[in-house]
């Protein structure tokens, strides 16, 4: 692949602890990672991004990080890490982990020695302690202040258990810079960035949100940026959450980073005119600064898109997550299997979330004692949170775990993933994983970075040709559509209706 690889790749999300369990202890790990490479170099991606792989309590699965240097030991060792690292390479596949700038593990050596140094200390201005709390409110609910036993408070944007760095201090800079190269020297190939936004913050402002993307945190990415300039081919992607498109871009300009995740067009409703514009949309900011636009369905902080778009409301919103809604399974399976093929087409990378190539549902009915999202508890239990797409993979076998691991499973999966594993769907040629396979095929030779020329279809069709003559066509409309002039039919979410594509189907033509 180019000095860019990441332009055009198909870049599968692990989130480690629900992927394989190798020794049996219900938790998912490196070694059950390790075993199941062979699926992920079948599947065809081009990358691995990993959730937090780091020692952690697990108060918020792993974003309270406690040691940003070594590995979660139910996950396994650093050695295993690098044998991990090395084994990918191997097999063609490049490797992201996610670095946490925003805030530590309440366990974390810095915290602890904040904690017992005491107030006006040096190890206090690592991190927010204030005499008195502001009115801010933590992301997960209730306050972003907690009191500690000397009487001061600490910020955490998120739960108690994850206190905010202090981005002013250049000894948090020094340690992320640190821990970049610790990474990088160890052959990682890219740092999602979490919570990319919100590193800095301003208490004088009278702003209630004086911390979501303020300049200076800017300044952070253009360092982090001269930093992976110094190494070859690595990639600095963020989680960067904005409706406002502009805002958004200012974190693509040439000297910031690479690439950040496209939440518009995931939270994006089922709808022709709404996908047509965000589409639009992204192609045209990220086009100006000559950025890869990144198309996303899924990640381990959403509904399902299976569930999502099979509810009356079709968008989804951090701010109203819809957990709960009914939804029509079947047709949202429909959907997501035309939305797949429509992400898949796009000029830009791909990101698929571990279980979205199974067609997997959101898991609605998690018994509330074993909920362990932050989210649940914060919000006093009014918010279900996302345990239900977190819940780990079946890959074969009749029963409960699935073949996940040799025990149980740390969150329990519903009975009727039988049906939906990945040797039952392997062996059935109109499953969801083989037409994740088939896509992924063709889209490595021939879709990925580039351009797309829009085709006129009719407003509930969106319909574009890219460069190789693949044309590709989603019908969003009630009825089915004819199919434009073409040589072969490439793949399709769906049957053909005598010829003519029916509502909530994608198709891949070939067009000479
Ligand atoms: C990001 C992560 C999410 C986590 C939060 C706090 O949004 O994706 O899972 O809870 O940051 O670290």
């Amino acid at each position: 692949m180019s000095e860019t690889w990441w332009r055009g790749a198909a870049i599968y999300q692990v989130y480690l602890r629900s992927f394989a369990d190798g020794n049996g202890d219900g938790v998912g790990d490196l070694a059950g990672l390790r075993a199941r490479l062979p699926y992920l170099s079948d599947l065809g991606v081009d990358a691995i991004w990993l959730n937090p792989w780091y020692p952690s309590p697990m108060a918020d699965g792993g974003y309270d990080v406690a040691d940003y240097r070594d590995i979660e030991p139910s996950f396994g060792t650093l050695a295993e890490a690098e044998k991990f690292i090395e084994e990918a390479h191997e097999l063609g596949i490049r490797v992201i982990i996610d670095v946490v700038p925003n805030h530590s593990s309440d366990q974390s050596a810095w915290f602890r020695e904040a904690l017992a140094a005491g107030p006006g200390s040096a190890a206090r201005e690592r991190f927010w302690f204030k005499d008195e709390p502001n009115d801010w409110k933590s992301i997960f609910g209730g306050p972003a202040w907690t009191q500690v036993p000397d009487g001061q408070w600490y910020l955490h944007l998120f739960a108690p258990e994850q206190p905010d760095f202090n981005w002013t201090n250049p000894e948090v800079h020094r340690e992320f810079h640190d821990v970049l190269r610790f990474w990088f020297d160890r052959g990682i190939d890219g740092i999602r960035i979490d919570s990319a936004a919100v590193l800095v913050k301003d208490f004088d402002g009278g702003d209630p949100d004086g911390y979501t993307d303020l300049a200076e945190v800017h300044d952070v990415y253009r360092s982090w940026r001269r930093l992976s300039d110094e190494y070859d081919e690595r990639l600095l992607i963020g989680e960067v959450w904005f409706p406002d498109q502009e805002r958004f871009a200012r974190y693509l300009r040439s000297d910031e980073l690479h690439t950040a995740f496209n939440f518009d067009f995931l939270g994006s409703p089922w709808s022709p005119a709404a996908l047509r514009e965000s589409i639009r949309q992204t192609l045209a900011t990220h086009g100006r600064l000559g950025a890869p636009a990144t198309w996303v369905l899924s990640n381990h902080d959403v509904a399902r898109p299976v569930t999502r778009y099979g509810r009356a409301d079709t968008s989804w919103d951090n701010g109203d997550r819809r957990d709960g809604a009914p939804s029509d399974l079947e047709l949202g399976h429909r959907r997501a299997r035309a939305a797949a093929l429509l992400a898949m087409a796009l000029p830009g990378s791909v990101y698929v979330y571990q279980g979205e190539e199974l067609g997997l549902p959101e898991v609605e009915d998690i018994p509330d004692e074993l909920r362990q999202d932050p989210m649940w508890r914060r919000s006093g239990h009014t918010v279900a949170g996302r345990d239900g797409c977190r819940v780990p993979l079946p890959w074969s076998g009749q029963e409960a775990p699935f073949g996940f691991g040799t025990g149980t499973s740390w969150l329990p999966q519903p009975e009727a993933w039988k049906k939906v594993t990945v040797e039952a769907q392997g062996a059935d040629l109109g499953s969801m994983l083989n037409l994740y396979r088939a896509a992924l095929r063709i889209r490595r030779e021939e879709l990925g970075d580039g351009t797309l020329t829009w085709l006129d279809a009719g407003d509930d069709v969106l319909a574009f040709t890219r460069e190789t003559g693949l044309t590709c066509v989603v019908n969003l409309g009630p009825g089915p559509v004819a199919l434009p002039p073409h040589d072969a039919v490439l793949l399709a979410s769906g049957p053909l209706d005598a010829g003519e594509l029916p509502s909530d189907t994608a198709v891949w033509l070939r067009t000479s």
